[in-house]
């Protein structure tokens, strides 16, 4: 692996694992990082190191369903391995407007995976980055395993599970050489603040209104996203072709419980002006339709055939992230311009211009 295409490399994980990369790994090749700029893409996300790496690291902006320019990246560069995390993510927003999802996440996959049979010569891995959300959800009980069938509820995880399938069917049909990772809920620097923790650290911050869906008994495994970043790359490492690989925290948590959590820590890290806990900022909200109950992942695979463990505890991640969000206010001040206003508007009518009393 000497020249790495990072697909969606301006979001959350992308940057997260392209900074990983070229600052904390021996990994000394070069990451052409291709993102289409969407609202959730932020080339702030890795200022500098096109100054610190000007060899080693270059952006393109490109969309990954279209053919052409792909094509005119894969031409310029000597590319040999693919990581792909360009996705539309939040499943809200695929609630609302589906089609960019089946857009970017099957047809940019179903690109790249053309691409990547059209240079088979000199491809060393396609590595696919997907979800456990393509397994639809558990009971109280029970953890996923690599084994469990497909079962995705919303249309974000249908066409992520669309896009599983297709990598899988290019390894059987046409040998490429590929590895794919389905991860549990991420959090940590970069994440932009329409997804959970983000928002509720903000919400919380500014004493707004803290929407929990339902009654927050859904429950999530969390990954700080670090050690998802290095997950990835040991499996690109030591992964075996065609195989997928669960990650997870070990870290299931009620939604309830992990905003009770954020709003005591920051009490904590950064007291509100009044003594009134930020607890009382907590607000039910109607919930998401088709809301998976639980998600938690046996990542014992993954742990069995690369030594990976996750490093970060739920509270020593939430308290870095909280401590980075603390410490961002610009970046912050930025991701929160332009359209995010007016989705939180429509997202949360009930909340527009409320403010909390802590
Ligand atoms: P994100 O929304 O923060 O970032 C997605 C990036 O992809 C953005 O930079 C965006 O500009 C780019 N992008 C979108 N459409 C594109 C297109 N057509 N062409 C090129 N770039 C495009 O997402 P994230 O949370 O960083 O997730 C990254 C990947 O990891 C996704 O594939 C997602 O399904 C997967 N994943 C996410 C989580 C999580 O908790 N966030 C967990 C498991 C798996
Ligand atoms: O499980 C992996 C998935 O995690 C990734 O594949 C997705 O890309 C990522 O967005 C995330 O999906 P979720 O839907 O689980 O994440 P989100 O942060 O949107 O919601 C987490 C839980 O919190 C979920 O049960 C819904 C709930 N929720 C979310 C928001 C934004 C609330 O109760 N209130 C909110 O305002």
């Amino acid at each position: 692996m000497q020249c790495i295409l990072v697909t969606g490399g301006c979001g959350f994980i992308g940057a997260n694992f392209i900074r990983f990369l070229l600052e904390d790994t021996d990994f000394s090749g070069r990451i052409i990082n291709v993102d289409a700029l969407t609202y959730a893409g932020n080339p702030e996300n890795l200022e500098g190191l096109d100054r610190r790496f000007p060899d080693r690291y270059r952006f393109v902006h490109a969309d990954v369903c279209d053919r052409e320019k792909m094509a005119e990246i894969f031409t310029t560069y000597p590319v040999d391995t693919v990581c792909h995390f360009a996705a539309e993510s939040h499943v809200d927003r695929s609630i609302v407007a589906p089609d960019a999802f089946i857009r970017t996440n099957i047809m940019g996959t179903f690109n790249l995976l053309e691409l990547a049979r059209t240079h088979q010569d000199r491809l060393a891995l396609f590595h696919h980055v997907s979800t456990d959300e393509v397994f639809g959800s558990l009971d109280e009980t029970g953890h996923f395993t690599e084994k469990t069938p497909y079962d995705p509820s919303s249309p974000y995880s249908a066409s992520k599970a669309a896009s599983d399938h297709l990598v899988r069917a290019y390894h059987r049909t046409y040998k490429i050489p590929v590895t794919l990772s389905n991860c549990s809920n991420n959090y940590g620097p970069y994440q932009f603040p329409e997804k959970l923790i983000p928002l509720m650290i903000l919400n919380a911050l500014e004493g707004r209104p803290l929407p929990v869906y339902g009654d927050g008994r859904n429950v999530r495994d969390w990954l700080y996203v670090k050690d998802h970043c290095r997950a990835i790359w040991m499996i690109m490492q030591q992964g075996r072709w065609g195989e997928t690989y669960n990650i997870g925290g070990r870290s299931e948590m009620k939604n309830i419980d992990v905003v009770r959590m954020i709003c005591d820590l920051l009490d904590e890290m950064a007291p509100p002006d009044g003594k009134m806990s930020r607890r009382n900022l907590i607000s039910f909200v109607k919930d998401r339709p088709g809301h998976d109950l639980r998600y938690a992942m046996d990542s014992s695979k993954l742990e069995t055939e690369t030594g990976w463990k996750p490093a970060e505890s739920f509270e020593s991640g939430l308290r870095k992230t909280i401590e980075w969000y603390l410490a961002h206010s610009s970046w912050v001040g930025r991701v929160r311009d332009g359209e995010y206003q007016t989705w939180m508007d429509r997202q949360y009518p009930e909340m527009r211009g409320r403010k909390g009393s802590a």
